[in-house]
């Protein structure tokens, strides 16, 4: 009987032509994917039993952060130098593959006056780091293949973890680290340096305020000619003649960099506050730079999968669009895009920075414009633009941003995401970017590459939250009230303080008093 049926199946698949709607394949998790209507359709996977979703994740306050850092390259050495001027931060370990990277960075705790840290080096190193219980946070800043089991490690021994961008670079690892996350009740953020820029937090601040009315359409890219750097990344050995990145650019398609110029417009457009990404179609160019490069380098022809231009188009569950492109092979000036278009204005940062509103906007926000008849068909006047700048300036850069501009990093913007990381955790707040960011900012890599190998067909973005994308209306930052902010703050000067001038003395002071209050607290 189940013979004859299944014959009568493949019958009817072949003979009715209908065998395309049941074709369908597997993704990185595991996950099956089918067509319908022409659309590739991705099931999610369920929710494991007695696991909440993290939206709005808070953990315990920590009066100071002990942070543990784990690739110390280009990107993980700027950053341990500008964690020594956060206030309340305790840097405990370096690690890096080379041993000689990790003890270069005690040079930035010693011109900080900072007790040296715990080395850890080699490929598995951050798993004794991992598992030091004196250690709240794991900073990731590796090459992509060693994001994910470093994050995992670091939540598995109950650490946060805070991954560089992009943190997850397909969908099993997406859906790892979101489960991980929600089980262990441990942050994980992607460190999403750009939502940080001046322009992107004062811009978001006005959507908020209604400036553009209501944006239909957003762009964001990541336009960066990488010529210069790509024989800087790490190579594993002898024999790796491409380094990490351009290997990595070289055996995947899809933007596998998507999270700079789709973070920034994502929250501008609340989603999973409201909204959420439903569709994307990808395309891209053949691979010529990429294809060239490796041939230099190898003397090889090879099947370069990533193109040299990349774009992907995504509609949201509101009918809205976004367009986020990415091309690293090719000279062009460095660009972001980041466009809103909206009902009532317009914003746009590359290459040209501006605002078109009419004075009549300006004023119904209390902004006294320049001249009576400017209209939104071109940017306002340089004037009007710093006065709605001014009026807009984002409480976060009113906080960080002289400082952030002394210390450093892309023009300051690091800094305030540190700044801001810290603050979270030293007030037990939900961080500005939550796991469900990270799932739909890196899902561009595997399903783009899905749509594009499918001759760019749609496909369904899945619902990261499983179910809560509308629980949260509209994206917020969260704040201590001011009297909790300021003892948050005074303890952490103190400690600070304390570090500085006592060295590994104070410390083992310090930690001690500390063990045995949580000692008191637990009895009572
Ligand atoms: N947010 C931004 O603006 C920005 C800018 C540049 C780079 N990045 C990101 O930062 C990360 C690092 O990039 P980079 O430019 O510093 O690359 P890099 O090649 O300079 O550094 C990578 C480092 O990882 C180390 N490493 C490799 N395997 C390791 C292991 N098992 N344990 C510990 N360390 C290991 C290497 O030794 C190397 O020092 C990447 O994810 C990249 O995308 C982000």
């Amino acid at each position: 009987m189940i013979k004859l049926s299944k014959f009568l199946v493949f019958i009817s698949l072949t003979f009715f032509g209908v065998s395309k709607s049941w074709a369908q394949g597997t993704l990185s998790d595991g996950s099956k994917w089918h067509w319908n209507k022409g659309t590739i359709v991705i099931e999610t996977p369920q929710r494991p039993a007695g696991q909440q979703n993290a939206l709005q994740l808070a953990a315990p306050k920590l009066n100071v952060v002990r942070v543990g850092f784990v690739g110390l390259g280009m990107r993980g050495m700027p950053a341990v130098e500008r964690w020594t001027h956060i206030p309340g931060v305790q840097i405990v370990a370096l690690c890096d593959y080379n041993k000689n990277n990790a003890e270069k960075c005690q040079d930035f705790l010693k011109k900080a006056s900072m007790p040296n840290a715990a080395i850890y080096y080699g490929e598995k190193g951050y798993v004794d780091l991992c598992k030091r219980n004196d250690i709240d946070l794991v900073y990731i800043a590796t090459d992509w293949l060693h994001h994910v089991p470093v994050a995992k490690c670091a939540m598995e021994n109950g650490k946060h973890a805070a991954i560089e961008v992009p943190s997850a670079m397909n969908m099993k690892d997406i859906w790892e680290l979101i489960n991980l996350s929600e089980r262990t009740r441990k942050h994980c953020m992607l460190l999403e340096n750009c939502i940080y820029d001046w322009y992107e937090m004062n811009t978001l601040n006005m959507a908020q305020h209604g400036v553009f009315g209501e944006i239909v359409h957003a762009s964001g890219a990541y336009r960066h000619c990488l010529s210069p750097y790509w024989d800087a990344y790490w190579k594993k050995d002898a024999d790796d003649k491409l380094g990490w990145r351009l290997e990595y650019n070289m055996k995947h398609r899809g933007d596998v960099y998507a999270t700079h110029g789709l973070g920034p417009v994502a929250q501008v457009l609340n989603i999973h506050r409201g909204d959420r990404m439903k569709t994307l179609v990808a395309m891209d160019t053949k691979s010529y730079t990429g294809k060239a490069l490796v041939k230099e380098r190898t003397g090889k022809d090879v099947d370069f999968r990533n193109g040299d231009f990349t774009t992907t188009l995504i509609r949201t569950e509101n009918g809205k669009m976004i367009d986020i492109n990415h091309d690293v092979m090719n000279p062009q000036p460095y660009s972001r895009m980041y466009q809103l278009v909206g009902s009532k204005g317009f914003a746009n940062k590359y290459p040209n920075e501006g605002y078109a509103l009419t004075s009549a906007d300006l004023k119904s926000f209390g902004i006294k414009p320049s001249r009576e008849n400017i209209s939104n068909h071109d940017y306002l006047p340089e004037a009007d633009k710093k006065a709605l700048e001014t009026k807009f300036y984002h409480p976060i850069l009113k906080k960080y941003g002289e400082m952030a501009k002394e210390v450093g990093g892309h023009g300051g913007m690091d800094f305030v995401e540190d700044s801001r990381l810290v603050y979270c955790l030293q007030n037990g707040l939900p961080l500005d970017i939550d796991i469900y960011d990270l799932g739909e900012w890196c899902c561009l890599a595997e399903l783009g590459a899905l749509s594009m190998d499918n001759n760019s067909a749609p496909v369904e973005i899945p619902d990261f939250t499983r179910g809560f994308w509308h629980k949260q209306k509209g994206y917020t930052h969260a704040f201590a009230s001011p009297e909790d902010e300021a003892e948050a703050e005074r303890i952490a000067k103190e400690f600070t303080k304390g570090m500085k001038s006592g060295g590994e003395k104070f410390l083992r002071k310090y930690w001690k008093a500390e063990a045995q209050k949580t000692k008191r607290n637990k009895k009572r």
